[in-house]
């Protein structure tokens, strides 16, 4: 049987939900993209967020990932994160960086207040061109809050792993 796991980057909490979502749907591991300085996940500093992010952006920073992530063994691994910025979050750079996800199955998803997945999993195509990545499944904040359960639900279906 093949291997899942969930990996997710999240710092308002609305891909966790997802992701865990997911988790508890295909019965995956789990495990989350730990920063090695703290993103502040308090909503009412978004401002500091925002220009934070854009900053990374700007200067195409790689910032750290704290934690060692163990993707051997896995044939499917669902890669989750928030749009910033019409992409999504540096740190990914970072992972994708690190990682050689070749020969595995990327099934990406995001949450997003508009932008959709933002072209993102065509990047994650550019940066993988070794891996399978799969069309994802793009979820709004506020449905993603409470894990989209139904969305993920039918997605899950379609993807036939
Ligand atoms: C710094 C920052 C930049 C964002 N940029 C975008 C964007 O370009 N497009 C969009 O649709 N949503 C954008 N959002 C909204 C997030 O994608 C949305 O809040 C998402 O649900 C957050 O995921 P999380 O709860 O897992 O952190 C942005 C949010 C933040 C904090």
């Amino acid at each position: 049987m093949a291997k899942n796991l969930v990996l997710y980057f999240s710092v308002y909490g609305t891909a966790k939900a997802v992701a865990e979502e997911i988790t508890k749907q295909t019965g995956s591991d789990l495990a989350e993209i730990n920063p090695a300085v703290p993103y502040d996940g308090n909503r009412d500093h978004y401002n500091a967020l925002a220009h934070l992010a854009k900053r990374e952006h700007d200067e195409d920073a790689r910032p750290a990932i704290k934690n060692a992530i163990n993707i051997d063994g896995y044939d499917n691994i669902f890669i989750g994160y928030p749009m910033w910025w019409y992409t999504f979050p540096m740190i990914l750079y970072t992972l994708f960086d690190k990682y050689d996800f070749s020969g595995k199955t990327i099934i990406p998803f995001n949450t997003h207040m508009g932008s959709g997945d933002g072209g993102t999993y065509d990047t994650i195509r550019k940066l993988e061109p070794n891996a399978k990545v799969v069309d994802g499944l793009p979820v709004e904040m506020r449905d993603a809050e409470t894990g989209a359960a139904d969305a993920v639900s039918k997605w899950i279906k379609s993807l036939e792993i």
